[in-house]
């Protein structure tokens, strides 16, 4: 099959698909097509792997249909335009937020994209996500040669031509992720803040708590290399998960109180339960392990708050709610509404201030993705973050 888009005729395009419970492979599909007047057509310079892929690979988001293509971190080429897309032009060079918003709804004239009414009516629960499953939208993602961008002109965010792709790409997520779950924290200098997690979310909160002030930033993991990776990379302190009893040792940092606000970082794959993975993977009753959260609850002062930028789906058992209510804390939450940080951020980049790209310690051709996918998921070869980069022209 071929199709034209631009001058250009593609044949079938290379795509990251599910193929069932922690299986993935690269498939031949179709090109996307212009299916609505505001789409736009992106030609895919680079993708990452995001810890919410890992959640999908391994069957625990509903709905992921064997076939569809993963993907929500993504950099590109504008290459064709339907004919109401507006702000943008083919040629652009642009990174797109995860989530996929039409900018006019109650909810995205109010910053709150992430909440966007018109591109996942189906749920209440969160707006379309690229490559999240029929749960979320059922739109084809990014980590492929070509992807559909629903209201381009609305969502993407042009690249200045001083900053690299790979310095953008953890914009569209990562980055923007960490930074408003420290925005969360709400600190106004001089605060203990704790991350749960050293994956590229907790690792861009770090940063973004020392950005907004924090006094002392601590990170937990249970993985050496990654704890490593935040002292080195952020000059932070960092506790092993594993080898120590983390509520005491906070409480010991922090005169008995606990971390003025904790940052969770980690989400429903938690190191922790057996039980909570099973009833997750095999019986889809629970996404996931409740341990993440509750660490949280019980090492943050009482009065503090608790940033869970972690993923969640289905209702989840085994909450400390008691004690989070009693400590008196706040809980700030959601999916992040990226758009509203993007220039920002990108401005942090092109004042020196971070190299987001160092985290990309795997970049490989979107052929080997698979591989990319397992190494991340095992967290094997100090692997970080993983860039795809597929092949720069199909023509
Ligand atoms: N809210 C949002 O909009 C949003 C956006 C992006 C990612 N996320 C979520 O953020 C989370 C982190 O993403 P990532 O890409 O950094 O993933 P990642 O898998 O690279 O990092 C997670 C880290 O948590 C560590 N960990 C596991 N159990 C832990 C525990 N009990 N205590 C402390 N650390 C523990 C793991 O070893 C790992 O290093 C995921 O759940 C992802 O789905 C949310
Ligand atoms: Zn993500
Ligand atoms: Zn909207």
């Amino acid at each position: 099959m071929a199709q034209v888009v631009g001058d250009s005729i593609i044949k079938d395009m290379k795509a990251l698909t599910y193929e069932g419970p922690y299986r993935v492979a690269v498939r031949e599909k179709p090109p996307p097509r212009i299916e609505h007047p505001q789409d736009g057509i992106v030609r895919v310079t680079a993708a990452a792997i995001c810890g919410s892929d890992l959640h999908l690979l391994h069957g625990l988001v509903p709905d992921t249909r064997v076939g569809f293509t993963f993907g929500h971190e993504f950099t590109g080429i504008i290459e064709e335009l339907g004919p109401r897309a507006r702000g943008v032009k083919k040629g652009d060079r642009v990174v797109l937020p995860f989530q996929i918003f039409c900018g006019g709804c109650y909810f995205c004239t109010r910053g709150l994209t992430s909440c966007c009414e018109n591109t996942n009516p189906a749920t209440d629960a969160g707006t379309g996500i690229y490559g999240y499953s029929h749960t979320m939208g059922g739109y084809d993602g990014g980590q492929a040669e070509y992807v559909r961008v629903p209201f381009i002109g609305v969502d993407a965010e042009k690249i200045p031509d001083d900053v690299e792709d790979l310095d953008a790409l953890p914009v569209s997520d990562a980055f923007s992720t960490g930074y408003q779950a420290a925005e969360m924290c709400n600190l106004r200098g001089g605060e203990t803040v704790l991350v749960l997690g050293c994956g590229p979310v907790g690792l861009f909160a770090m940063w973004s708590a020392w950005a907004m002030g924090a006094g002392r930033v601590i990170a937990v993991d249970h993985i050496d290399y990654r704890l490593e990776f935040a002292r080195s990379w952020l000059g932070v302190e960092t506790l092993h998960l594993k080898k120590l009893d983390l509520i005491t040792t906070v409480k010991g940092m922090t005169e008995g109180r606990g971390a003025d606000a904790t940052v969770e970082a980690v989400g429903c794959e938690a190191a922790g339960s057996l039980m909570h993975r099973a009833l997750g993977i095999y019986a889809k009753l629970e996404a996931g392990s409740p341990e993440a959260i509750n660490l949280a609850i019980h090492a943050t002062r009482k009065g503090g708050t608790v940033a869970l930028v972690g993923a969640y789906g289905p209702p989840m058992n085994g909450v400390d709610i008691g004690t989070f209510m009693n400590k008196a804390q706040t809980m700030r939450t959601g999916q992040t509404s990226v758009k509203r940080y993007m220039r920002h951020l990108l401005e942090h980049v092109r004042a020196g201030r971070i190299r987001p790209q160092e985290v990309f310690t795997h970049r490989m051709p979107l052929e080997d993705a698979p591989r990319g996918y397992h190494t991340f998921a095992q967290k094997r070869d100090r692997c970080i973050k993983v860039a795809l980069l597929p092949a720069p022209t199909l023509h």
